[in-house]
């Protein structure tokens, strides 16, 4: 499928119940149950909802990924891929991020113990040199804000596959019309769709996309997609409304 006949159509199916075209928006909390355990795949809005399950779907296919998790925002999700690493461990980030970004990994979770140093990544070979053994998660954001800066997916991505690290792209300003990070060896996407997918700056809201395929690390993406839904559920559910995932499914 082509990326505009993605758009329109991945994930937006016609509704079983009424046949409506459009994914309608379910306000709804909680689901019926045939029996306890027995239902249609939704159950409690905090875990499942139909709209913003056809928005996953969506931008799963956009970003070429097997799995999508919506946020209340780009540092919600941001929140969830650290959330799977542990203190000691260590997040090699580009040197020019995004100021919340940053903030996050310094003054949050830097307060939990876990460890994040920021590096000249334009030139991939720095990258190999500052890797040590606790380095657990790479980080990149490209093209970078506020400077625009490039760095090469690719090349970060032989090197963290040959020290079986994880790499996240954030890619927000490139958005999957431009730059499909996953094509180029990503494990994880992560878009603040407040931007370019929203399109319109009238929502707040964020994703991750996880790569299909070989169970290289101890977390493959199918099982860390699972671990970061969860966290959502757990914590980061605020903002993931219906109504905001129905407006931005409908611009894509
Ligand atoms: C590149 C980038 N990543 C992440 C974020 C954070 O996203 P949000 O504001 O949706 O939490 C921003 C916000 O400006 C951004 O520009």
């Amino acid at each position: 499928m082509k990326f505009a006949t993605k758009a329109i159509h991945a994930g937006v199916e016609p509704d079983p119940s009424t046949g409506a075209v459009m994914t309608p928006i379910f306000q709804t909390s909680t689901y019926v149950q045939e029996a306890p355990g027995k239902h249609k795949g939704f159950e409690y809005a905090r875990t499942q909802n139909p709209t913003r399950s056809a928005l996953e779907k969506n931008l799963a296919a956009l970003e070429n990924g097997c799995d999508a998790i919506c946020f209340g925002s780009g540092l919600a999700a941001q929140d969830a891929v650290i959330k799977l690493f542990a203190s000691g461990d260590e997040i090699l980030a580009v040197n020019d991020l995004y100021g919340g970004s940053y903030r996050q990994m310094v003054r949050v979770w830097g307060q939990w113990g876990l460890k994040s140093r920021f590096i000249d990544m334009y030139n991939p070979e720095n990258l190999e040199r500052e890797i040590d053994p606790d380095t657990k998660l790479i980080w990149v954001e490209t093209p970078t804000n506020p400077m625009l800066n490039i760095v090469d997916i690719a090349a970060v991505c032989r090197i963290a596959q040959k020290h079986g690290i994880m790499v996240c792209v954030d890619n927000t300003f490139a958005s999957p019309y431009l730059q499909n990070p996953l094509d180029l060896g990503a494990d994880i996407v992560l878009h603040s769709a407040t931007k370019y997918i929203g399109g319109h700056s009238d929502v707040v809201h964020g994703c991750l996309i996880v790569k299909d395929g070989a169970a290289r690390y101890k977390n493959s993406p199918p099982a860390c997609a699972a671990r970061m839904r969860e966290r959502r559920s757990c914590s980061q559910l605020p903002g993931v409304s219906p109504k905001s995932v129905k407006s931005i499914l409908a611009r894509l």
